[in-house]
């Protein structure tokens, strides 16, 4: 796909996400989130920025994490977003908490950070090495980097929605998406950016869905393919809803599914 093209997909798919973003898939990826601030240890007084910041799932508790005397700058390019993570911070009075809104690989800063974060960001992106160049920018010499993405294909069981989707749309709508899972994947593309120290590990989950409607949102609604799911008609839809919940059935569990899922997370410093 061509690069602005995937751009503009990105942005207006994850605007549509955002309103259920949360209710999809903040329990499941929370072992994930909590990997990546257990790995940048972060210390009260630190600056941060964590982009690709969705609705803050990693931004309110690495703000919590770095008080007193630290900030963190919250960036993301869905504007909608932005604005949810806009509202959290003004709902709870968080002081220490910025948000910006823009593009991961045009990220410029006049600010340097001693970490920055990107919690399940980068697989979105046509070009993860120009982003991650532009964190070893904005990240003091000694500031170190966290990440996470997701697995490899075959340990995420709810792959099948890539294909499902494909079927029904004319172009890839996540072309990258596993490969940055790849064993030494994230290793090789934050050492060509200048990073040392890269550490990979990979943790295995199971995503918990109660039935077909929560499992249904989440892939199609609460995430990378909603903006080819909202221009889908009702009988694609159907005919998507059912070919990917045959995708899923090997995980049944009852009335709903334990559908195994697998991130890795990487920690890196600028010397
Ligand atoms: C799965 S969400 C992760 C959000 C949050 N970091 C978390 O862990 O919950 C992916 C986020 O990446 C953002 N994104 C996608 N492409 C981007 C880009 N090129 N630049 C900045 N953000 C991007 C989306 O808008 C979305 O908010």
């Amino acid at each position: 796909m061509e690069p602005g093209l995937h751009r503009y997909v990105q942005r207006h798919g994850w605007d549509l996400a955002s309103s259920c973003y949360e209710e999809y898939w903040q329990q499941q990826l929370q072992p994930a989130l909590d990997r990546v601030l257990h790995t940048a240890d972060l210390q009260p007084g630190e600056d941060v920025i964590d982009v690709a910041c969705g609705t803050g799932l990693a931004t309110l508790p690495a703000a919590a994490k770095v008080s007193p005397g630290g900030r963190v700058l919250g960036t993301d390019m869905s504007p909608r977003m932005v604005a949810d993570l806009e509202r959290s911070v003004a709902a709870t009075g968080i002081t220490n908490v910025e948000v910006s809104c823009g593009d991961a690989e045009q990220l410029d800063s006049d600010r340097v950070f001693d970490v920055a974060l990107c919690s399940l960001g980068l697989m979105y992106l046509p070009d993860p090495l120009a982003a991650i160049r532009r964190l070893h920018r904005v990240v003091r010499p000694g500031g170190r980097a966290v990440v996470s993405v997701w697995g490899e294909r075959r340990n995420c069981g709810w792959a099948g929605v890539f294909p499902v989707v494909e079927a029904r749309v004319s172009s890839d709508v996540c072309p990258l998406f596993f490969a940055l899972g790849a064993p030494g994947a994230l290793t090789d593309t934050f050492t060509q950016a200048g990073f040392v120290d890269v550490v990979e590990t990979r943790l295995e989950v199971g995503l918990d869905y109660a039935g077909d409607e929560q499992a249904l949102g989440a892939a199609f609604r609460g995430g990378p393919v909603a903006l080819a799911h909202s221009r889908f008609d009702e009988a694609t839809r159907q005919s998507a809803y059912a070919d990917y919940l045959d995708s899923i059935a090997g995980f049944a569990n009852g009335a709903g599914y334990h559908v195994p899922g697998e991130f890795v997370i990487a920690s890196a410093r600028r010397p």
